[in-house]
């Protein structure tokens, strides 16, 4: 059976300390418990996109390391395709230092180790992947030349996930999307609008993304759901409303955008009879179950 979903990104063991707040520069605190997970962007997109039932491919670079050899096992575990996971000798795998306050907050540091090896090359290697995948998903966590490279060699329905954010993003990078998501301080970093968030900023910022180049823009806005615009119908937004959660019930919003997008991916391979709008308000629907759960990946709702 044809794989659907193609994820091409990063891999990284995180480190998450749950902490009454986060801290300032310079201050120590006493966190209340400590939680290692499964996560990178591109993974957790790729296993939010399996979990929803999508047969999906990661080509990923992980370490030599037994983080490494755990996490090929992991992905194996949630029925991602692994034949282009390589491990490589002389790298470690990443990793990620995370804090999350008691109000769902978080703040994250990223040593990308072996991601920082994913190449061009590995394009190649994976191309009868890239001719049967029906949706490619990339993001910014590994480098970006490889990135363009398997833009260009797809030729199906294309997700970038700019982010983390980058400032000067090559244009590129949003003319060969079909489609460019990012969160608000994302949004709001590549854009130079200074804050993002409502909605009405939220499609300025839209409006200055699609002149940069993009040709379907998502804009995440958390529990305000997403602004969505389009190159072919300028001056026309849909807003897409998130499901309320309750705040009590946000414990972890950490990897809530790659729920996000992994779902999206889902839906775009899978659904494809949906609107657009349907299909990204099913990917917040997946987004806000996983914020009421700790962690990243294990916070990915099953359908
Ligand atoms: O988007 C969340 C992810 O960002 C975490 O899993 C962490 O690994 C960082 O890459
Ligand atoms: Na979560």
């Amino acid at each position: 059976k044809h794989i659907e979903v193609l994820v091409f990104g990063s891999a990284i063991i995180d480190f998450i300390c749950y902490t009454p707040r986060l801290p300032k520069p310079g201050e120590t605190l006493h966190g209340h418990r400590f939680q290692t997970g499964y996560g990178g962007k591109g993974a957790n997109q790729c296993v939010a996109a399996a979990r929803q039932g999508s047969r999906t491919a990661l080509v990923a670079k992980l370490g030599a390391d037994s983080f490494g050899i755990d996490y090929l096992k992991h992905l194996q575990a949630e029925s991602v395709d692994v034949q282009h996971v390589q491990q490589l000798e002389d790298q470690t795998t990443g990793v990620a230092q995370i804090g999350v306050s008691d109000g769902g907050e978080n703040n994250i540091i990223i040593v990308v180790g072996a991601n920082k090896c994913l190449k061009s090359c590995d394009v190649a290697a994976a191309d009868s992947l890239f001719q049967e995948a029906k949706v490619l998903v990339c993001q910014l966590e590994t480098p970006i030349e490889a990135t363009l490279t398997a833009l260009k060699a797809f030729k199906g329905t294309s997700i970038v996930n700019a982010a983390p954010a980058m400032e000067n993003t090559p244009s590129e990078l949003l003319s060969l999307a079909s489609i460019f998501c990012v969160n608000e301080s994302e949004a709001a970093l590549m854009t130079k609008v200074p804050r993002i968030e409502t909605v009405e900023e939220a499609q300025v910022a839209t409006t200055e993304l699609i002149r940069m180049g993009a040709n379907t823009v998502i804009i995440t806005l958390g529990k305000l759901g997403a602004v969505l615009g389009w190159k072919s119908k300028p001056g026309v937004f849909e807003h897409v409303k998130a499901p309320f959660v309750p705040p009590e019930k946000v414990v972890d919003t950490t990897g809530a955008g790659d729920a996000f997008i992994g779902a999206l991916a889902h839906n775009l391979a899978r659904h494809t009879d949906k609107k657009l709008t349907e299909q990204v308000a099913a990917a917040c629907a997946v987004a806000s179950q996983s914020v009421q759960m700790p962690g990243t990946q294990s916070s990915f709702p099953r359908a």
